[in-house]
């Protein structure tokens, strides 16, 4: 039984199946293309929306420590109860900057990772080769959280964005049809946010029919999106007052890390490089480069957004919906809004498709590896897409979009994204001990200190979100562990008795 659940996939294996003939991909990707994949995963939802309602925090109706950071509980007991999180304030920026250099750590044993084993599937595949099947299991089940949720959130998002561009038309979508379900600071309201389910919907079909999800169409969204941050942030630099930016950290190192916490969502997607792998011209030189530099730039748009934004409004009022388009409105940049919002909008669509496209594959990969059913693993005869895997996606993302509220979907995106870096950066470790000699093209500077390193601040991220969002984790992943030893386990390919691997 031990055998079985720490049974690993053969690297070289995995590496000689993505090389035959039949199998392999156009290998057409350079450091520019990944690095643009990258920043059009990572640019979503989140820029628009969390650099405010992280600055000015969150109020809930009745006091509770589930609504508590954890770490705060730990802290303080009891007294940690509490009716919202702090606000980082204009220290939001700082935020920014702190978990960029967390996910930087990351980033690197991710590239370690890619480097030495450059197949498509990502963290799901490098766990299975490293860590074995229980733990590849968690998390592609953890990776499901990561794509899925993290897009139920750009989702609802984007419904607040088509809003605000519609009321720039005069046209006022009814809250019934354009409002979540549920919000914790309202509770529940007979609401349905039909602009995100329909998004989710639409892509789905576009997927299924088989959109080819080529770098150009890709980088031309990217440059779209990276035009409108610019547009804001020289449009808006100059009706920054200073006062605004006092004082800095209103909420001391709390509203920081809790703020931090909170945009780590902003950066959920670099990992989304390494999936690219098996179509890049020199894997193991690029992908680190794509990763790294796609890290690099979205930090600094993110750190100038977070800069100009608390400057131009003061932080206490940018808890709302759509912060940065409705802080162009308040200072009357109404021509600029409009480009924004449309800029936002773009961005959230190439977002939203990739991490379809990106989960959908998780599934296939798991679904072909014996770990889910059959049917996921299914190719569309006529489109040649697997189409189960990503209907099942669509409806997955697309009805909850439709019922919560994007902090509620943060939260839980986050969680599992960091998760998932804290065993990539364990990965890595072991792999250093147990596969010393495997060529690395890339190894992760100082590896001892970065790696656990990573692995600290992730935990401590992780303790800056609320408890009932630790709760809401730990179920999802019983439940996961709950069908891996009911249902996968047995049906492993790597369990079938003339599989040499399964031993
Ligand atoms: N990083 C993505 C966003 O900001 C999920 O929307």
């Amino acid at each position: 039984m031990g055998s079985q659940l720490f049974r690993v996939k053969s690297i070289d294996k995995l590496i000689a199946e993505a090389d035959a003939p039949e199998r392999r991909l156009k290998k057409t990707l350079g450091v520019l293309s990944l690095t643009a994949l990258g920043i059009g995963a990572i640019i979503g939802t989140g820029i628009f929306v969390f650099t405010g309602t992280a600055a000015a925090g969150e109020m809930v109706k009745y006091p509770s420590l589930l609504k508590a950071p954890l770490l705060d509980v730990l802290l303080h007991g009891n007294q940690a109860l509490t009716t919202g999180r702090p606000g980082a304030g204009p220290a939001i920026a700082l935020s920014f900057f702190l978990v960029a250099v967390v996910c930087g750590f990351a980033g690197l044993c991710y590239a370690e990772l890619a480097s030495m084993i450059p197949i498509a599937g990502s963290a799901y595949t490098y766990t299975y080769a490293t860590l074995g099947e229980l733990v590849a299991w968690v998390i592609g089940w953890d990776l499901v959280l990561e794509y899925g949720v993290s897009n139920m959130g750009v989702a609802v998002g984007f419904s607040e964005h088509v809003n605000r561009l519609l009321q720039g038309f005069g046209l006022h979508l009814p809250a019934s049809l354009s409002a979540p379900a549920y919000s914790p600071a309202a509770g529940w309201a007979w609401h349905f946010n039909v602009p995100g389910f329909t998004i989710v919907m639409l892509l789905t079909v576009l997927l299924v029919i088989g959109i080819r999800e080529s770098a150009e169409a890709n980088s031309l969204m990217v440059a779209i999106k990276l035009i409108a941050i610019l547009v804001f942030v020289f449009a808006a630099a100059k009706y920054v007052e200073a006062k605004n930016w006092h004082p800095f950290m209103p909420n001391h190192w709390q509203g920081v890390l809790t703020g931090g916490a909170i945009v780590f969502f902003t950066y959920i997607g670099f990992d989304s490089v390494s999936t690219a792998a098996e179509e890049c011209k020199n894997p193991r030189r690029d992908l680190p480069l794509g990763i790294l530099f796609s890290l690099a730039v979205c930090s600094l748009f993110y750190v100038s957004v977070a800069v100009v934004l608390t400057g131009i409004q003061n932080w206490k009022t940018l808890s709302n919906a759509a912060p940065v388009i409705n802080a162009l409105h308040a200072i009357k940049l109404y021509q600029v809004e409009r480009w924004v919002t449309i800029g936002a909008l773009t961005g959230m669509i190439s977002s939203l498709l990739v991490f379809q496209l990106g989960q959908a594959r998780v599934w296939f990969a798991m679904s072909r590896d014996g770990l889910l059913p059959k049917a996921f693993s299914r190719v569309h005869q006529k489109f040649r897409t697997p189409h189960v895997a990503t209907w099942v996606a669509g409806v997955f993302v697309a009805i909850p979009s439709g019922v919560f509220d994007i902090d509620t979907f943060a939260d839980l995106a986050n969680i599992g994204t960091l998760f998932a870096f804290v065993l990539v950066s364990l990965a890595v470790l072991i792999l250093r001990r147990t596969q010393p000699d495997r060529p690395r093209a890339f190894r992760v500077p100082m590896v001892w200190l970065v790696a656990p390193l990573s692995v600290f601040f992730c935990f401590i991220l992780m303790a800056g979100l609320p408890v009932e969002n630790w709760i809401r984790f730990v179920v999802w992943l019983a439940i996961g562990l709950v069908i891996y030893f009911l249902y996968s386990r047995k049906r492993s390919a790597l369990a079938s008795p003339d599989n040499p691997e399964g031993a």
